[in-house]
């Protein structure tokens, strides 16, 4: 419930323009730290996991054909830049015992520019 509000929260915030300035062309760079094991391609079929096209706003675990891991299905997020922002902060934190190997960007600036990447071309 608290990720929820927390989404909730995220969203209106992006929606009422209140977000500080993000910068997606470079966020698309950073998307090269992701690009191994993600497509960020409508047509492109999942890789080394899930296509990440569009999912900003879809429930965690149930975007694709992907076989999730029961973790990260069973963890009731939906994705917004709030918790996407906190899921890259630290992938074990937020959904522990997914099988993301990835340790964490650490950088908030290079979440937020990554975010406003996957938020301005996957829609
Ligand atoms: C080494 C491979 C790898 C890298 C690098 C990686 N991921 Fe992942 N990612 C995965 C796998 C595998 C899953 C599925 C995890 C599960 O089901 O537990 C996943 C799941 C996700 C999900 C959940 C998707 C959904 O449909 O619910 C998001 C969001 C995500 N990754 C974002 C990122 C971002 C952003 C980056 C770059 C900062 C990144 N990942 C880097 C392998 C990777």
């Amino acid at each position: 419930m608290k990720t929820l509000i927390q989404g909730l929260v995220a969203v209106a915030l992006v929606n009422g323009g209140a977000a500080f300035a993000q910068d997606a062309t470079r966020g698309e760079k950073l998307f090269n730290e992701c690009a191994a094991c993600h497509s960020p391609d409508r047509a492109a079929k999942d890789t080394v996991g899930p296509s990440l096209h569009g999912v900003v706003g879809r429930k965690a675990g149930e975007g694709t054909e992907f076989r999730y891991s029961p973790a990260m299905k069973r963890s009731g997020i939906t994705w917004s830049s709030d918790t996407l922002n906190s899921f890259i902060s630290d992938p074990q934190k937020l959904v522990p015992g997914n099988r993301m190997p990835y340790s964490g960007l650490p950088e908030a600036k290079d979440r937020a520019d990554l975010i406003a990447y996957l938020q301005a071309t996957m829609k």
